[in-house]
């Protein structure tokens, strides 16, 4: 095609390795054009996709796009880690051999992009000039314009990124072909999507989805698989499914760095876009640096952990998103910000969009109104309770959009690490905060997260399981050398950080009402982590970790009843010493597990055995 060759001219891409990466699978894919994109080319790409449909307007300079209504999540089932060797097979990366998976996946994309546009998306993740800079470029090919628009608000997007490399061949060579969606019959035996990430050739195949989380292939397959392997096999970094942020106390004059996993929608983005209550208001503010990923490796200046937040932009649920509950998270999709909406509701007559929980009842006029698969709610059986917009439906918007985005959040240097957390929707047993001192029992504690699944993947929403760090569907390498790992990492940091496992999700049993309000109030435990890692408060010990006692926890204003709150600063001895038994069977699945996580798990087992209850 002589056509990619004046793409390549025009564009000024002259990298001859993405060269051939890309006559390689424009060959494969059959597709009618090529074009390369930078983010330069956003408005024009904008007003493309509106007259051809594919996305509408939202007013004020945002807009509106909609998925096939069968792929609206992440697929656990069909997303696998390939290698050449099979000693990379763990329990949760769905290993197979790359030998089967290349072959299988070029197969399936031969002249599945016929008649469409291949866009050459080279992108970085990770601010330019970062420790992990070299591990941070990558070039996405994909057949949907969507899809770039996405990769433009997530990843730092243009031809620069991949020209005048130190080494001109190393970039992650992704590929999305977005495949004939209705025939892909989800979840039968017949499902034809595969997501590849082939790691030991930093290839990354996905094949079957246009949803954002299996099509955008800079963020989770790079900016986690890859990034967690990559980490591994060079020995440098951690790459976890992390937000990442700074509380700064204005009186004391410092800022502390925090960053957590969670599984996806369970309160990442939520906790990094938070106001702080209207009663610490004046005191501390709290500074977005990442909600979904971050790196994480040591500084060897000062011997510190480091973390950055590798993405340039927020994919977040829009679920529950309103004025009390993330007012900044609206802010950040507000006029001008030219944020994308996907799966909500939408009345083209108004160009507005709506989705459950942004107001507490429906807009009372039906009329205009579509539900997230374009139906009319007005069509609608008279009392219904069907939901007008998709649970995982999200809306997309970049960093610089977000009103409490960290000042230096573009600096390459990251930030200094002071507390690392773990949490999840648990909704017994786990109390409000523990806080963990020893590294290898806060290692241990990450790879014990069990907590309800979400609507974020499919077909898993409120079961409970395991999920390690919150990256069971992010693994590239098996459990026992992560550990070994996250060891070998944090362990060579000269200042350790405090762990610790927080709830915001425990229930009523009865009613089944959120015990702890959650939102803006998890400051709270926040700041009295930090504070039990500088010495000022101490806390009360439990075989399962340092709980806070009422009295330090400072709960001015907080809307909670005393019964409520003793809940949550409690521990359940009988129900814990059940878990462990649970948490034995799922660490005995992991082969090489470092012995210092076992004797983590017999110290907690043998404190609960001895508690009082
Ligand atoms: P992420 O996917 O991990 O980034 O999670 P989000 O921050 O997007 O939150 C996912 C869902 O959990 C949204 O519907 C939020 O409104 C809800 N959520 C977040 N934080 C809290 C909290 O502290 N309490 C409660 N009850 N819900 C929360
Ligand atoms: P989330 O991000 O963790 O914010 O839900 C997307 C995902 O993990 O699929
Ligand atoms: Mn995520
Ligand atoms: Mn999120």
């Amino acid at each position: 095609m002589a056509d990619i060759e004046t793409a390549f001219e025009h564009s000024g891409l002259g990298n001859p390795h993405v060269r051939e990466f890309v006559r390689h699978w424009a060959g494969i894919t059959g597709a009618a054009r090529v074009e390369v994109v930078s983010a330069a080319d956003d408005g024009r790409l904008i007003e493309e996709a509106l007259a051809a449909g594919e996305i509408f307007p939202a007013g004020e300079g945002r807009y509106y796009s909609r998925s096939y209504p069968k792929d609206t999540a992440r697929s656990e089932e069909r997303t696998i880690v390939a290698t050449s060797n099979p000693a990379d097979k763990g329990v949760y990366d769905n290993w197979r051999p790359s030998s089967e998976m290349k072959p299988l996946l070029e197969r399936q994309m031969s002249g599945a992009s016929a008649g469409k546009t291949m866009y050459v998306v080279p992108y970085l993740m990770a601010p330019p000039g970062s420790p992990l800079h070299a591990y941070a470029v990558g070039v996405e090919l994909t057949d949907s314009r969507p899809v770039v628009l996405h990769m433009i608000r997530m990843a730092r997007v243009g031809v620069e990124h991949v020209e005048g490399l130190e080494d001109p061949s190393m970039f992650v060579r992704a590929v999305h072909v977005t495949g004939d969606l209705p025939a892909m019959q989800h979840g039968t035996p017949d499902d034809q999507r595969y997501f590849v990430t082939v790691a030991d050739e930093r290839t990354i195949l996905h094949y079957g989805s246009s949803y954002g989380g299996n099509a955008l292939l800079g963020k989770i397959a790079h900016g986690l698989r890859q990034a967690a392997y990559d980490g591994y096999a060079s020995g440098k970094f951690l790459g976890e499914q992390f937000m990442l942020i700074g509380i700064e106390d204005r009186v004391a004059g410092r800022t502390w760095h925090i960053c957590g996993g969670f599984p996806s929608a369970s309160g990442k983005t939520n906790l990094a876009m938070m106001l702080p209550p209207d009663a610490l208001g004046d005191r501390y503010r709290v500074f977005f640096y990442g909600d979904d990923i971050a790196w994480l490796w040591v500084n060897p200046d000062d011997g510190r952990l480091y973390g950055l937040n590798p993405e340039f932009g927020v994919f977040g649920v829009a679920k529950d998103t309103n004025e009390k509950t993330n007012p900044t998270a609206l802010e950040s999709v507000g006029p001008g910000t030219g944020a994308i909406f996907t799966n909500v509701a939408y009345n083209p007559d108004t160009q507005e969009v709506w989705w459950e929980g942004r107001t507490p009842e429906p807009p009372a006029d039906v009329a205009g109104w579509l539900d997230w698969k374009g139906e009319p709610i007005a069509d609608r059986p008279e009392g219904s309770t069907e939901p007008w917009s998709h649970p995982n439906s999200r809306f997309t918007t970049t960093l610089a959009n977000v009103p409490n985005i960290a000042p230096d959040y573009e600096s390459p240097a990251g930030v200094p690490i002071d507390g690392i957390i773990f949490g999840g929707r648990t909704r017994d047993r786990e109390p409000l905060i523990r806080a963990i001192t020893d590294l290898a029992e806060g290692v241990y504690d990450g790879l014990t997260l069990g907590a309800e699944a979400t609507f974020a993947a499919e077909g898993v929403d409120g079961q409970l399981r395991y999920d390690p760090m919150s990256m069971r569907p992010f693994m590239s390498y098996p459990e026992g050398p992560y550990a070994a790992q996250w060891l070998s990492i944090v362990g060579a940091a000269s200042e350790q950080p405090i762990f610790a496992h927080v709830n915001w999700f425990q229930r009523d049993p009865e009613d089944g009402h959120f015990l702890w309000p959650g939102y803006r109030e998890n400051l709270r435990p926040l700041l009295w982590l930090m504070r039990l890692k500088d010495g000022t408060v101490t806390g009360r010990s439990t075989p399962v970790g340092i709980l806070p006692t009422e009295e330090e926890l400072d709960l001015e204003g907080v809307d909670i009843t005393p019964a409520d709150l003793e809940t949550v600063l409690s521990i359940d001895v009988e129900r814990w010493r059940q878990e462990m038994g649970f948490r034995q069977a799922h660490l005995e699945q992991f082969d090489g597990l470092p012995e210092a996580i076992w004797a983590a798990h017999r110290r907690v087992a043998a404190a609960l055995e001895s508690a009082d209850v």
